[in-house]
């Protein structure tokens, strides 16, 4: 499929996942059966030995190892992303450095990403907000416009079953009364016709997208592809450790838990013992700021999700926030990237 003036072989998208989830190796690899393969920046230099006292340049040096890793493993196939979260401090300069590196697009949520047509300045690159409804995407479509002159290359929509930070208030995810995928597809597509009667934005549906019953509704509503992250844990090309995918692997739908993140979201994970200690109410100071959440206030917060995510990343089950989306049971035992991307694509042509 055509997307801006870029070639997408398959309609699939690897959703960015942080921190240290999706880095070049798994990006890479959805690269190069011809997706596109999401390199999450959240904290992506923590491997770096400077990490801890200079977050930011580790940061930076570890996001450019990681793009010419997977455009290396990639070979020219597919396209290789970065995922950028607005709400992080460093979304700016991220933006900035990722698209000097040549990526082919930046997919951007947890927040509007109004500037995101500035950040990359004139380059060759695909833009994509992540949206959870139709009025996200409305805004955001209207103040590039007026702003920028420019529209989405691509949108991805975030349904209420998707992994991470969502884009819904925690009570209505707690109680599941958030729109359906479908419908907010629908919602979503009205708002981009409204603000763009002349071209079609494809958007790509995120959140449990490989359901079967889900993708169908979603490809009948006319969603031009998926994009998926859960699944892909369960990879052995994915850059987690072996620990970090036995958690998921072994979790199913019932140990799955929805928190108050610190970025002020509420995000979704498995209840491990961190998880069950601050729904608790425990609290875990905060020895250490890494400068990663813009609205972050440390003393306030009840754990420091850099330190969670790192540890889960590494494999501390006890320490570690292990973030999941709702398809999680579906994959039970370890795969390999060209066999996920050809059996959810089968799935795809085959849904109606
Ligand atoms: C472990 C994990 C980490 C994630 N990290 C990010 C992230 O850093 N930025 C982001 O925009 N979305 C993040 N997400 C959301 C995914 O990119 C994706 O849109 C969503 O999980 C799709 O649903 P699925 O996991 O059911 O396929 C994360 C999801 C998971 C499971």
């Amino acid at each position: 499929m055509r997307l801006g003036n870029k070639e997408l072989p398959l309609p699939l998208i690897q959703g960015g996942m942080g921190v240290g989830v999706s880095l070049g190796g798994l990006a890479g690899a959805v690269a190069s059966c011809g997706g596109m393969g999401t390199i999450s920046t959240a904290d992506i230099g923590f491997r770096e030995p400077d990490f801890y006292e200079h977050p930011n340049e580790a940061n930076l040096r570890a996001l450019k190892k990681e793009i010419r890793r997977a455009k290396t493993i990639a070979g020219g196939r597919g396209l290789v992303a970065v995922n950028a979260m607005v709400a992080t401090r460093q979304f700016e300069e991220a933006v900035r450095t990722a698209v000097a590196e040549g990526v082919d697009a930046v997919c951007s949520g947890a927040g509007l990403p109004l500037n995101l047509p500035e950040l990359a300045g004139g380059a060759d690159v695909l833009l994509a907000p992540i949206v959870s409804s139709g009025k996200a995407a409305s805004v955001i479509c209207r103040t590039w416009l007026k702003r920028y002159r420019r529209l989405p290359d691509f949108v991805v929509l975030e349904g209420p079953q998707a992994g991470g930070h969502l884009g819904f208030s925690y009570d209505s995810v707690c109680a599941g009364i958030t729109d359906k995928l479908d419908d907010l597809l629908s919602q979503v597509r009205e708002a981009l016709r409204a603000v763009a009667p002349d071209r079609e934005i494809p958007v790509f549906v995120a959140g449990n997208a490989s359901d079967e019953g889900i993708m169908s509704a979603c490809k009948t509503g006319g969603a031009a592809g998926i994009q998926v992250a859960t699944p892909f844990i369960a990879t052995k090309e994915c850059d987690a450790s072996d620990s970090y995918k036995q958690v998921l692997l072994k979790a199913k739908p019932e140990d799955l838990c929805i928190i108050h993140s610190p970025v002020g979201m509420p995000g979704r994970a498995v209840k491990t013992p961190l998880v069950q200690r601050i729904l608790e109410g425990a609290r875990e100071p905060v020895s250490h700021c890494y400068s990663c959440i813009k609205s972050c206030k440390p003393v306030q917060i009840p754990f420091c999700i850099t330190k969670a995510l790192i540890a889960a990343v590494e494999g501390n089950v006890e320490e570690g926030l292990f973030f999941s989306g709702g398809s999680v049971g579906q994959c039970n035992q370890m795969t390999t990237v060209p066999e996920l991307v050809d059996a959810l694509m089968t799935k795809w042509r085959n849904v109606l």
